[in-house]
């Protein structure tokens, strides 16, 4: 069965960290998100994927090629303009060869893919939803089901007077494409305010398949960092990459860390990472390949990309840094604080409080109290 991923949005929640990658491309435990996905895929035996692409599609193609050495193979359908969920499932209507499954390219998930399908044959249903209970659905797209679980509403992010249930889309659909009829070619149209809707009027079989797997959308920091944790913390299963140098901690190649350095387990450590004397890492943390920290230095909570550098008695808790920035001495690095990418942070700052650094920025010693 082949597989839709839909990797064109614009990832607008989780800048200043898609200004240089999209989404999909962001580093997880040190590889992009979508390799992450796609091993879940192949675990299901689907290997043909056709992935929907948009925003800063290059970096996708340059990486995953036909996708040979992943393990899959791939096909790239662009679209010029964004053409919503639906419209760019429909874009790529010509490559469907029956039922497929769409995934949201965002989403990293325990769901079972095989009883998910069973459950869609079984009710012969035109589309199958897979949902997910959560603490806030306002995020989110509720759907409300009946007791044979088919669909009766959708409520796509609505405010909390008008939530009725915790069950939300999880974003992974099984379709049948005879139901791309109803979408208007290269035109934007979305699942979720369109052809969901429809369905429930021309009365398609379309059924909810709720479970209580591990499920995380990434597209916010929080959500970002949060991910992290669960990998780390054996929440969500995964391969750790690297060595395991001691219950907890994993490390690459070439590590140069201090005798005097603490590694607080769970921590994951790139290719040629370097920790100098009475510095600290506290897990969750992972840092990319070629990053280096100082001396007297506290990491907590935070995922580093490569070839970033921490200086001396810099303090970074619950934070977020692009690749190749330098953070310099005595830098307070806190509170939700994302930095992009070549960011050149200067002596003396404070930033806390959820503060966005763009990619490229410079700035001087002691300029930034936040
Ligand atoms: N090709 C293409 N074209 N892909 C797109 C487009 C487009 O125009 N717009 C969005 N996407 C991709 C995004 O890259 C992402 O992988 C996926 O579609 C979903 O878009 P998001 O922007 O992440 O949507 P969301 O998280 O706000 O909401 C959706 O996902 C929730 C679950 O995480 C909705 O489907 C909600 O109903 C759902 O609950
Ligand atoms: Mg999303």
């Amino acid at each position: 069965m082949k597989a839709v991923i839909l990797v064109g949005g614009e990832g607008t929640r989780l800048r200043p960290l898609t200004v240089n990658a999209p989404k999909p491309m962001i580093p997880v435990l040190n590889r992009p998100f979508l390799e992450h996905v796609l091993d879940y895929l192949r675990r299901y035996g689907i290997n043909d994927v056709i992935l929907s692409m948009g925003y800063r599609s290059e970096v996708i193609t340059n990486h995953f090629g036909d996708g040979r050495d992943f393990g899959v193979n791939l096909l790239y359908v662009h679209e010029e303009t964004p053409l919503g969920t639906a419209g760019a499932v429909k874009n790529a209507e010509q490559h469907l060869d029956g039922t497929c499954f769409v995934f949201n390219g965002d989403i990293l998930t325990s769901l079972d893919l095989g009883a998910m399908l069973e459950f869609h044959r079984q009710k012969k249903s035109m589309v199958t939803i897979s949902l997910v209970p959560v603490e806030d659905p306002t995020a989110y797209g509720l759907v409300e089901l009946d007791d044979d679980r088919r669909v009766q509403r959708f409520i796509e992010k609505p405010t909390w007077d008008r939530v009725t249930t915790n069950l939300v889309n999880a974003g992974t659909y099984i379709v049948e494409p005879e139901v791309f009829r109803y979408v208007p070619p290269k035109l934007y149209y979305m699942f979720e305010h369109g052809l969901f809707p429809v369905l429930l009027q021309t009365g398609d079989p379309m059924y909810g398949y709720p479970s209580n797997c591990y499920w995380i959308d990434i597209g916010t920091p929080q959500k970002y960092l949060g991910l992290h944790r669960d990998l780390l913390t054996g929440r969500a299963e995964t391969v750790m990459p690297g060595k395991r140098l001691k219950e907890g901690v994993w490390v690459d190649a070439e590590c140069d860390i201090d005798p005097t350095a603490h590694l607080v387990s769970p921590v994951v450590l790139g290719k040629g990472v370097a920790i100098g004397p009475h510095s600290t890492i506290t897990g969750p943390v992972v840092m990319g390949d070629g990053c280096r920290v100082g001396r007297d230095s506290v990491v907590e909570d935070a995922v580093i990309w490569r070839e970033t550098r921490v200086g001396n008695s810099v303090t970074m808790k619950t934070c977020v840094v692009g690749e190749g920035s330098q953070i310099d001495d005595h830098c307070w690095i806190t509170g939700g604080a994302i930095i992009g990418d070549h960011c050149l942070v200067g002596a003396n700052n404070k930033m806390e409080h959820a503060i966005r650094i763009w990619p490229g920025k410079s700035i001087g010693p002691g300029t930034i109290t936040f």
